[in-house]
């Protein structure tokens, strides 16, 4: 037997008992004739002592890292330490026993490591040795576990559907995977289990579930994988408020049961149009108002050609900040004309604490005209108006992503507070003007509204514009965590559908025949949500940042830095699988 007792376990109470421990070799120390050896593994940390010669002598040529075996009686400590819970005892050691030595680690393995991320990546399996990683993992466990009870106990099955499947590119590109067997073609890896789950519907199995891993070649971003797990859902004989009720069954049951957290109220509902204009994001974050304001009609007509010629003119009011230096102000004018929010400048008003009012465009409106503004913002003395202008939801989203970074500097997105609510009622289709066709919002099978068939069946491009989707997302602190619809079960409201995308019937059939043809064969009435797993989990952990819930994650490059994953495969190994490369050999 390799251990008794592990590292975290042992307590006053033990005092007395023999004990074998085995774990990673923290820290060292001496101290006149005594030798303190801080033991950890998975569950905590245990103080080894000696004074004895002999044994001293062996703990000297220790190092840390090294796995040990040690031996002893559990005692008293004189001098106890309250932050860990071990802190009461230590183990007296009697025999000590080198497992395995260990090179002295690339960094310290400690909660605030001396590491750079690139060099921990590389060492990922010392860095999970620390203990913010450990807790990250022990959390996504967690979830997992109550996810599983939870959607067991309302009669989910989990079901485990392929991961090579066939390229059907819409939204994010595909990974590919050639076939040796089948030269010259591709599987692809699943973005979703999306159709198949639809497909186990029309099997009969109203209630599929599973925690599945998804891979989307997509720019990478602090809440975005390549490949990243998501809780799938999908039910039959449902409507919408029977998903939308069931699933916040799930996330209220994680937050009791993970967080200690009561919701007891319902979730908001807020539609897509008023998350657009009041929070200027599909995603709000409405733990904090600071809502957009619009001006348009107002500011009209007062000679400044900015205001004149936009479509659009909106503001926020930023509580407090009434006092921001010249440089504070030109700074954030920076802010927004950074390319990722594309504004051409920012107009802003003060409301001074003393009650007088001022601002950048004094010229163009008169003291009554800025203070009417104030009181369409909701302004009080000390607060800072700023506005935007240009199109309408450039401007809008322009305001969203100011919104967010004055709630950064405020400190107003506190990671301890939760504010979660569904986002419903997305436009069914998006228009790209650059390929001239529609996009659907969510996908191809979600469902428009019922209400609107006949705009659906319209060839106006307006009238398509204004077709809703039976979709939803969940939305918690201003980051989208699952998302889902109901889905067309009709052949022939798919294959419209498919129409309205820009599939001629031939390219419908080759990409999605195997579907139109399932509905074929009595496909029920269903619909589903599927949530981002990691980012759940890094919500519920108070991040923002998925890659410390995932225990071997890519970097911004899409790279396992410790496989040094993606890499060149042999010659040999192309001729099989019939691939030439058109990247030039590196000199
Ligand atoms: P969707 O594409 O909205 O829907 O994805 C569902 C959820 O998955 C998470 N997510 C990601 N997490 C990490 N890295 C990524 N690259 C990434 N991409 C998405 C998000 C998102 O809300 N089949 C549909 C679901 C359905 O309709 O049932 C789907 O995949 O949290």
């Amino acid at each position: 037997m390799y251990r008794t007792n592990t590292c975290g376990e042992l307590r006053l109470c033990d005092a007395g008992k023999q004990v074998t421990l085995a774990g990673w070799v923290q820290r060292v120390r001496k101290m006149g004739g005594m030798s303190f050896i801080d033991l950890r593994d998975r569950y905590g940390i245990t103080q080894i002592v000696t004074e004895n010669e002999d044994l001293n002598a062996q703990v000297s040529k220790l190092g840390r890292e090294f796995v040990i075996q040690a031996t002893g009686t559990v005692k008293e400590r004189q001098s106890k330490n309250a932050k860990i819970e071990t802190g009461e005892i230590e183990v007296e050691l009697q025999t000590l026993n080198v497992l395995n030595p260990a090179e002295v680690p690339p960094f310290t393995i400690e909660d605030v490591s001396d590491g750079g991320e690139e060099l921990r990546a590389k060492y990922r399996y010392l860095d999970l040795r620390r203990n913010p990683l450990k807790k990250a993992l022990q959390l996504r466990h967690r979830m997992a576990h109550e996810i599983r009870n939870y959607l067991d106990s309302q009669n989910f099955m989990e079901i485990e559907t392929p991961y090579l499947i066939k390229s059907t590119p819409e939204g994010a590109r595909d990974f590919v995977v050639p076939s040796r067997m089948n030269p010259g073609q591709f599987y692809a890896l699943p973005q979703s289990p999306q159709q198949q789950k639809q497909l186990l519907m029309v099997a009969g199995y109203d209630r599929y579930f599973q925690i599945v891993r998804c891979f989307r070649d997509e720019d990478l971003r602090a809440d975005r994988q390549p490949e990243f797990t998501q809780v799938d859902c999908e039910m039959s004989f449902v409507e919408r408020d029977d998903i939308l009720e069931t699933f916040e069954g799930l996330i209220k049951t994680l937050f009791r049961n993970v967080l200690g957290k009561e919701f007891n109220e319902p979730f908001l509902r807020m539609p897509y149009a008023e998350a657009m204009s009041k929070y200027g994001s599909d995603k709000p974050d409405i733990r904090f108002g600071m809502e957009i304001h619009e001006l348009t009609p107002m500011v009209k007509g007062h000679d400044f050609s900015v205001f004149d010629s936009a479509e659009y003119v909106g503001a926020i009011c930023v509580p407090g900040i009434a006092g921001y230096t010249r440089k504070q102000v030109d700074e954030l004018t920076e802010w927004v004309k950074r390319p990722q929010i594309g504004m051409k400048g920012l107009v802003y008003i003060r409301v001074n604490a003393d009650g007088t009012i001022k601002s950048s465009v004094d010229k163009f409106y008169s003291p009554e005209d800025l203070k009417a503004i104030a009181d369409t913002c909701g302004a009080r003395e000390g607060d800072m108006i700023l506005i935007l202008a240009a199109g309408k939801k450039k401007t809008q989203v322009a305001l969203g992503s100011l919104r967010i970074e004055m709630g950064n500097r405020l400190g107003l997105r506190d990671p301890k507070v939760y504010a979660p609510l569904w986002v419903v009622d997305f436009p069914l289709l998006e228009w790209d003007d650059e390929t001239s066709r529609f996009y659907a919002m969510h996908h191809p099978f979600t469902a428009p509204k019922p209400e609107q068939l006949k705009e659906f069946y319209s060839d106006r491009k307006e009238d398509l514009e204004q077709v809703n989707a039976n979709a939803y997302d969940f939305v918690l602190n201003g980051t989208e965590v699952g998302g889902g619809s109901i889905r067309i079960h009709d052949a022939e409201i798919q294959k419209r559908m498919f129409e309205v995308l820009g599939f001629t019937p031939e390219d419908a059939d080759y990409r999605f025949g195997f579907m139109i043809n399932a509905f074929k064969y009595g496909a029920p009435p269903h619909g589903g949500i599927a949530f981002g797993f990691d980012r759940f989990c890094a919500l519920f952990g108070g991040q923002e940042t998925i890659r410390d819930y995932i225990a071997f994650p890519k970097n911004n490059q899409g790279r396992d830095v410790m496989l040094d994953a993606p890499s060149r495969i042999d010659q040999i190994q192309m001729d099989e699988l019939c691939l030439a490369s058109t990247v030039k050999k590196e000199e």
